[in-house]
Order: C-alpha cells, then sequence, then structure tokens
C-alpha cells in the first residue's frame, strides 16, 4: 500500500535526521498543520472514532456547570470569572453546563467563556452550539486567555498531549523512538544512549522495574500554566481523564479508530493517538507551585457526590419508556465499571486558589496511592 502523505514525511524526517522520538511523532500524528488527526476532522460520536462523557449525556456537562456554580459561591462570588474550556469538542459540554448556570443569573451575567481549540472543524460545531452568545470567544493556547478569576475545565484533552516513552535496558533507561525497518515500516526502538541520570527523576518503586519496562511522562507545561493561573488570578480547574492514580511502568501508548484499538504506528495521522494521564504527577507539578489540589478520585465517585442519580431520577420522570432506559444506560456508562464503564476508569482532579479549602464532589477524598 502507497504511504500516505504525512507517513511518507515522518518516514522522510527519519531517514534524515534519525530515530524519532515517540512525542514526536505523537505531535505529527495529532498536530501538524496539515494532515494532524485534530486538525481536519470531527473524531466524535457514533461515526466518528470515539465518544466522550459530555456525548453520552446531558447530565455530564450539567453537573459540571454546578459545580462551577458551586466554586464561583465558595470564591466570594466575584464580578467577573472567565469560564475556561481546554479541547472542548463539538461545545456540547460548555453549552449543557450554561444551561444549568442560568439558573442563577447573577454568575451567568459575570460570565465570560474562554474555548481553547486549535481544530478549525470542531470549532465551527462549538459555533453552532455557542454562536448565540456573545460571551465567547476561541484561542489557540491558554497563554492567550486574558487573566481574571478562572473555572477551567479539561475533559479527556491531556490524553490527547504527546508522552514521552523511556525503556529499561541493562546500562539504564533509554528513550522510545521510532524508526525504521528492513521492509520500511515504521517500528518501534530505543535511543542508542541511556538518558543521563534519568533514574534519579523516577518515584523509587518504578526504579526497581524489570528489563524491557516502560516509563512514560509528559512535559509539565500545561498543568503548571493551569495551576499559576488558578494561584494568582484565582478560582479552579477540573481535569478529567483516563488514566491512574499512581505514577508507574506501563505502555499505554495507544491508537483508537472507529471505536476500536489500533496499532499506533500504522496510519498516522487517521486515528487518535492518546496515552493515560498520570494523576500522580499532575498533582505533584500542581502543588510543587503553591496551586492546592483536590482528589484525584474516580468520575464515577465524583458524579454521584455532584447528584447525578437524583438528575437522572428526574430527567426519567418526565420522559417516555424509551428515553428513560437510555438514561439510565447512560448513567451506568459514566459512572459504572467494566467494559465500556467510564466511571472507573476515568478519574477526576481539582487543581485551586491555595485558600480554597473544599471544592463539590472532591472534598475529603484520602489521597489514594493505589495504582487504578
Ligand atoms: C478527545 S477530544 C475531547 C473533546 C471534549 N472535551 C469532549 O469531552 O467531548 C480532544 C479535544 O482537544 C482538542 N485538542 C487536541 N489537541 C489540542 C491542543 N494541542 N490544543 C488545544 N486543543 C486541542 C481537540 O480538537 C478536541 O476538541
Amino acid at each position: 500500500m502507497t504511504d500516505t502523505l504525512l507517513q511518507a514525511h515522518i518516514k522522510h524526517l527519519i531517514k534524515t535526521a534519525g530515530p524519532m522520538p515517540v512525542w514526536r511523532y505523537m505531535e505529527l500524528c495529532l498536530t501538524h498543520p496539515e494532515h494532524g488527526y485534530y486538525v481536519a476532522r470531527d473524531p466524535l460520536g457514533r461515526d466518528g472514532d470515539f465518544i466522550t462523557s459530555p456525548e453520552v449525556s446531558q447530565m455530564f456537562g450539567e453537573l459540571l456547570g454546578l459545580w462551577a456554580a458551586s466554586i464561583w459561591k465558595a470564591i466570594g462570588s466575584p464580578q467577573l470569572v472567565r469560564l475556561v474550556e481546554l479541547g472542548p469538542g463539538r461545545g456540547t459540554m460548555m453549552s449543557d453546563a450554561l444551561r444549568a448556570l442560568r439558573v442563577l443569573p447573577p454568575l451567568f451575567q459575570s460570565i465570560q467563556v474562554h474555548l481553547v481549540e486549535i481544530n478549525p472543524v470542531l470549532r465551527e460545531k462549538q459555533r453552532a452550539a455557542l454562536g448565540h452568545l456573545d460571551n465567547v470567544s476561541w484561542h489557540d493556547s491558554i497563554d492567550e486567555v486574558p487573566g481574571g478569576t478562572t473555572i477551567l475545565f479539561a475533559n479527556e484533552y491531556f490524553d490527547v498531549l504527546p508522552i514521552h516513552q523511556a525503556v529499561r535496558k541493562e546500562q539504564g533507561w533509554h528513550e522510545r523512538v521510532i524508526e525504521i525497518d528492513d521492509a520500511g515500516e515504521l517500528v518501534f526502538g530505543v535511543a542508542a544512549e541511556p538518558i543521563p541520570r534519568f533514574e534519579a527523576l523516577l518515584p523509587s518503586w518504578v526504579r526497581a522495574a524489570p528489563i524491557g519496562a516502560v516509563f512514560e511522562w509528559r512535559p509539565d507545561s500545561e498543568i503548571m500554566k493551569i495551576a499559576t493561573r488558578v494561584r494568582e488570578e484565582g478560582g479552579a480547574a477540573l481535569i478529567i481523564d483516563y488514566g491512574h492514580l499512581r505514577s508507574d511502568a506501563g505502555d499505554t501508548f495507544q491508537a483508537i479508530a472507529q471505536h476500536a484499538y489500533a496499532d499506533p504506528l500504522k496510519h498516522p495521522g487517521q486515528a487518535d493517538l492518546t496515552a493515560h494521564v498520570d494523576f500522580q504527577s499532575l498533582a505533584r507539578a500542581a502543588e510543587s507551585i503553591g496551586a492546592r489540589v483536590h482528589g484525584p478520585v474516580t468520575q464515577g465517585e465524583f458524579l454521584k457526590r455532584l447528584g447525578i442519580e437524583t438528575r437522572a431520577l428526574a430527567l426519567m420522570a418526565k420522559a417516555s419508556p424509551e428515553v428513560s432506559e437510555d438514561i439510565a444506560t447512560a448513567l451506568q456508562r459514566l459512572t459504572g465499571g467494566g467494559r465500556g464503564g467510564m466511571g472507573s476508569m476515568f478519574k477526576v482532579i481539582g487543581v485551586s486558589e491555595a485558600d480554597l479549602n473544599e471544592i463539590a464532589g472532591l472534598t475529603d477524598v484520602a489521597r489514594s496511592e493505589a495504582s487504578a
């Protein structure tokens, strides 16, 4: 089969500059300005590659809207709040959240909505969902969002940020790379030299990982920006994603296309590439600069604490038997475990200004050290 344009470009870069680190491959596949996965398509929904929580049910966005209202009250009901969403998809979550927030007119009037999105196709969908409002603006990065008290959401945003991977060998940890085999195909390899002094950066329990183990990490830059913002400007952020509560070894780099796992090295730019989010490392980075961390907790636990079961019953009371069944299925999907259940695989963490002691859904959660 002939190579796609992005595949040919990646092979050309490898031939001229040498093996390509996993993070660079992931970055090119997702955000190459012409051929990147997140540059030219809407990947969401039944006809797309995957479904996210806001697309499963309106209850998700509504509860996050009420969560934002509780933060607004807790920080003294400021007259201007920047409601920021990173990677807002089709705008469904923000639209549902704003509908729930309308019940509090003083809050609704104080909101400026800021959507951080690089995908022009999804920006169009966000405009269709939210463009009738006069307080919405779009940005390419969080750096462009003006200062001011901030309430920020990031659902399934961190998992698409590029990861580094390192592989344990006899001489130490080597960066994992993509290279070209004798048949001309992209394959995984490792850099010739170990990463200097890498072990010192690892949690103690990962240092003893066996030969062949993989450790992956993301740069702290995005969480640092979020944490700095809420610490200095006031407010809180909610990060929701699939991932683990404790930093650990393991290869979670994966491709998803048409609701199934795919080979991440085949069809670059045609499949979503993701890796689990390390919530312990997010917490450590946010705390290191003086922000307050709340949780993490599983999505199921978080949504139940916010009252999703009561909301589901209220919706079901007004619905036909068929719609009622759909609501029950959505509730199970958002809060339950097992196959297809997002309740245990997804985790939620709050990051806030230092003085905020309590956060709805996340207060009094013991910081779990258990891997999940
Ligand atoms: C997995 S989707 C999640 C969408 C939405 N949050 C939801 O839950 O339905 C990832 C979102 O992040 C956006 N995105 C990906 N990389 C980005 C980047 N580097 N900067 C801003 N947005 C990005 C995508 O276009 C998309 O809107």
